[in-house]
C-alpha cells in the first residue's frame, strides 16, 4: 500500500519507518509540548525486518513508509524490542497483513505481547547475546530489562554499527527532521525523558552502560524509538545517561509551592533569595503552573527540593500532593531539603510535606512555618531556611 508519507534513509540498509505524533500533549501524566515520534525501522538485508511499530493509529502512516521502500509483504522478519503500546500498537495489524516468517522478542517481551494482545501468534523468544542471521547481516540481540520495562531489549546491526535501543536514547520531540544534528535544541527533552522515564531504573542504566562499555560497543548511529536518531552525538547522549544515571547533585535548588493566599508564595521568594545569597541557583515553580514532569526534569540536574504547601483541611495543598506523589515514584537519590508553608489554624500540611520528604529520602532538616501572613520575622525564618539549605548542599555536593 503506497501513500504520501516517505521512508528516511539511515544508512544504506536502514530505512526510518515511523510516525510524527504532532498532536499529543500528555503522555501518561507526562507532558508532551513538542509532540513525539514513534520510530521504527525497515533493515533491507536479505531476509527484509521491521524492528518495532507505532502506537495502533498510527499504523496507515508506518505502512506508508514501509510501501516507499519495498512491498510490505517481503518483509520476513519482525523485531519487538519493547510491548508498550506507542512501540507494539501497530503489531497485531502487521502481522496479520504480511504474515511473516518469525516475530521475535525478549523472553519478557514474548509474555508480555500475550498479555497485550492475547493471540495465536507464535513469538520466538530471543536470549541475551543471541543472533538473527539476516542473510547478507546479523542482528544481535541485548537484554535491557528494567530500561524500562522487563521486556526492553536492544538489537544492533552489526557492521553497519546501529543500536535500535527502542525507548532507550529517546525523548519525546515530534519534529520532520529525523537526525540530532538537524535538531540540536535537544537537550532538555533529553533530560526530560531521561528524569520522566528512566529515572528509577538509574542502576541498570549504569548497569547496561557498563556492559556495553565493557564489550568495546560504540555505536555509529543510535537509532531509538522516540525522537532524533544520534548519528553526530551517540556518545555523548551515552555519556549524559551515565552522568544523570549517576545522580550527583549540583548547586541548584528547586523550589515548589502552591498557596492559598499568597502567604506561602512569600515563603518561597524568600527562602529563594537565602539560596541564592548563599550562591545556589534557585529555581522557583509555582504548582499551578508548573507541570509536575516540568519539576522533575529541573530536579535531575539540582542538589535540593523545597515544598511550599498551604493547610487546607488538615491537608497539603492537592497540587503538592499530586506532585510529591509523582516525585516519589521516580525516586531522585542524593537530594538534601526542606518542608514549609503558611496555615491559619492547624498547619498539618507543614509536617506532612516534611514526612512526606523524609519517606522519599530527601535530607530535611527543621521545617519552617508561619501562622497567616508572614511578617518581617517570618521571611527571615525562610530566607534562613534558604541559607541553611544552601549549606547542607555544600556539604552534599
Ligand atoms: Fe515508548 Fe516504554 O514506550
Amino acid at each position: 500500500m503506497a501513500g504520501p508519507f516517505q521512508a528516511v534513509k539511515v544508512t544504506d540498509k536502514v530505512y526510518w519507518v515511523g510516525a510524527i505524533d504532532w498532536d499529543i500533549r500528555d503522555f501518561h501524566g507526562y507532558s508532551t509540548n513538542r509532540g513525539t515520534t514513534y520510530n521504527a525501522y525497515l533493515v533491507m538485508a536479505d531476509k527484509p525486518t521491521l524492528i518495532d511499530t507505532v502506537k495502533a493509529p498510527f499504523f496507515d502512516e508506518m505502512l506508508s513508509r514501509i510501501a516507499s521502500v519495498c512491498d510490505p509483504k517481503a518483509i520476513r522478519y519482525v523485531v519487538s524490542n519493547h510491548s508498550e503500546l506507542d512501540h507494539s500498537g501497530g503489531l497485531p495489524r502487521l502481522i496479520n497483513l504480511i504474515r511473516p516468517e518469525k516475530v521475535v522478542a525478549s523472553t519478557m517481551g514474548v509474555k508480555a505481547l500475550q498479555a497485550h494482545f492475547h493471540w495465536d501468534v507464535p513469538v520466538q523468544a530471543v536470549k541475551d547475546g543471541e543472533k538473527l542471521d539476516l542473510g547478507t547481516d546479523q542482528l544481535a540481540f541485548t537484554e535491557a530489562r528494567m530500561v524500562h520495562w522487563p521486556d526492553s531489549m536492544f538489537s544492533t546491526l552489526e557492521g553497519a554499527g546501529v543500536l535500535f535501543s527502542n525507548d532507550g536514547f529517546g525523548m519525546h520531540l515530534a519534529d520532520s527532521r529525523r537526525f540530532d544534528d538537524e535538531t540540536p535544541d535537544w537537550h532538555t527533552e533529553a533530560a526530560k525523558y531521561y528524569a520522566n522515564i528512566l529515572l528509577p531504573f538509574s542502576d541498570t542504566v549504569l548497569a547496561l552502560l557498563d556492559k556495553l562499555a565493557k564489550a568495546g560497543f560504540a555505536p555509529k548511529f543510535i537509532a531509538p524509538d522516540h525522537g532524533p536518531i544520534w548519528r553526530k552525538d551517540a556518545a555523548k547522549i551515552m555519556s549524559l545517561w551515565a552522568q544523570w544515571a549517576r545522580q550527583k547533585p549540583t548547586n541548584k535548588a528547586v523550589v515548589i509551592y502552591d498557596t492559598m493566599w499568597g502567604s506561602t508564595e512569600l515563603l518561597a521568594r524568600a527562602a529563594a533569595d537565602g539560596l541564592a545569597s548563599a550562591g545556589t541557583k534557585a529555581v522557583v515553580m509555582p504548582l499551578r503552573g508548573s507541570h509536575r514532569s516540568d519539576v522533575a526534569t529541573e530536579l535531575l540536574e539540582a542538589g535540593a527540593l523545597l515544598v511550599g504547601s498551604p493547610t487546607i483541611n488538615r491537608q497539603m495543598f492537592p497540587t503538592v500532593a499530586d506532585c510529591l506523589s509523582y516525585l516519589k515514584g521516580l525516586k531522585r537519590k542524593n537530594l538534601t531539603g526542606a518542608a514549609f508553608g503558611s496555615y491559619g489554624w492547624g498547619g498539618e500540611s507543614i509536617k506532612l510535606v516534611h514526612d512526606a520528604l523524609t519517606e522519599m529520602g530527601v535530607a530535611v532538616g527543621e521545617p519552617m512555618k508561619c501562622q497567616y501572613v508572614p511578617d518581617q520575622a517570618a521571611l527571615a525564618a525562610a530566607y534562613a531556611l534558604g541559607q541553611k539549605v544552601a549549606a547542607g548542599l555544600k556539604q552534599l555536593s
